[in-house]
């Protein structure tokens, strides 16, 4: 892949072809953990084999060029140093430009331009990671080709959701862009976002598959029903700590909640927090039954997060319903849940190798039935977080 992405740039930008380096930032899947990663609480997520590949190259002035083989009708964007500010017309360039900005903004200062050429593996939209992966791949290529030796991979997690939290105007967590940064090949990556301390959990899947099935279900709502959850959650914990002295949702317990949960005052919003709570517990539990190698333990957690997502976070839809209720249907399936933030995008399998082509077969033919849409499946690979290429 490293040839044929330096081919390309050349293509692009001619010039010698010396001094071109190629990055690669990994999309994730998130095996359980959902919407605790604004909560404080832990997520246990893996990086996959596809991403986004980015080639640079220094610049002898101040200008920012910007080429993705995914938008060839954007043509090559030209940008100087001094005037990155987001553009709504600069479309998908703005993800790279805004990490540039951030470093600029955290004291890093960028004092000559770049070339840069992006190829993007992972099919936007999904819930995959995409973005994150574009954002952590442009903060590795500064972090190593402005030499800002001090910047760690943890830190150009937290450059890339800061780019997406206040350049893009996302306020997502931090999942992703850890991932995507931190994997490990083989490892799942237990992360407690309260501090950010992590272990990393080898996936001992010997005879099973990570599927990821697309529910082609359009993700209409999911930004304003993301922020809607957050306020939800934020104004619950306000209210507990009336009574309790903690943080984040994540500190508690179930055991605790149950005392305290009538301190909320509203019943939406005691479902909420419930799921946080409850999910957060079943995460950490989960880790443990990998490490145990009780995969049908962790499979069960899974379900269970589903009908969490579903009847008390209420992030779920009926397509990603019917998706994990044809899932479970099948022997060999050990667990299936929606995931990432909900309202359609991909589900996640933990499915027997032997009964991978029925899971496709018949998931796919029951689901195109009930909702008339046509599902894409992928098995996944655990790949490696972000990195150059040597
Ligand atoms: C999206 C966000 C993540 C996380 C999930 C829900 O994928 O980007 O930070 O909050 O939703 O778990």
């Amino acid at each position: 892949m490293k040839q044929q992405v330096i081919d390309k740039f050349l293509d692009i930008y001619g010039g010698p072809e010396q001094g071109i380096k190629v990055y690669f930032a990994p999309g994730r899947v998130n095996l359980i953990g959902e919407h605790t990663d604004y909560n404080g609480g832990h997520v246990f997520p893996c990086a996959i084999t596809i991403g986004t590949y980015a080639a640079a190259r220094k610049r002898p002035d101040g200008m920012f060029r910007f080429y993705s083989l995914n938008y060839p009708e954007a043509g090559v964007l030209e940008v100087p140093m001094e005037k990155l500010e987001y553009r709504q017309e600069d479309g998908w360039a703005n993800y790279s430009k805004g990490v540039i900005d951030t470093f600029r903004k955290k004291n890093y200062p960028v004092r000559r331009g770049l070339d840069l050429f992006y190829y993007g593996e992972i099919p936007k939209g999904l819930g995959l990671g995409s973005s994150a992966s574009l954002e952590v791949v442009t903060g590795l290529i500064l972090r190593d080709m402005m030499e800002y030796t001090d910047v760690s991979m943890v830190d150009v997690s937290l450059f890339a959701q800061l780019t997406e939290n206040e350049y893009i105007g996302n306020r997502c967590g931090i999942m992703d862009p850890f991932t995507s940064a931190m994997g490990k090949k083989g490892n799942a990556l237990l992360l407690d976002t309260s501090d950010l301390s992590y272990i990393y959990v080898p996936l001992k899947l010997s005879h099973e598959r990570i599927i990821i099935t697309n529910s082609k279900k359009e993700r209409a709502v999911v930004e304003a029903e993301y922020e809607k959850r957050r306020k939800e959650c934020e104004t619950a914990l306000m209210e507990l700590q009336q009574v309790i002295s903690i943080r984040s949702l994540g500190e508690l317990t179930a055991e605790v909640f149950e005392e305290v949960q009538e301190m909320i005052k509203d019943p939406v919003r005691v479902r909420r927090a419930r799921h946080a709570v409850t999910e957060n517990q079943r995460t950490i539990q989960a880790a443990e039954a990998l490490e145990k190698g009780d995969i049908h333990e962790f499979g069960q957690l899974m379900n269970a997060s589903h009908l969490s997502l579903k009847e008390d976070y209420e992030v779920s839809c009926p397509e990603l319903d019917i998706l994990v209720e044809e899932a479970w249907d099948i022997d060999g399936v050990l667990g299936s849940r929606m995931m990432g933030a909900g309202f359609g995008g991909c589900t996640v399998s933990i499915v027997d190798e032997d009964a991978v082509n029925e899971f496709i077969t018949r998931v796919g033919k029951n689901y195109q039935e009930r909702t008339g849409l046509t599902p894409e499946f992928y098995v996944v690979d655990i790949g490696s977080g972000a990195g150059r290429l040597s």
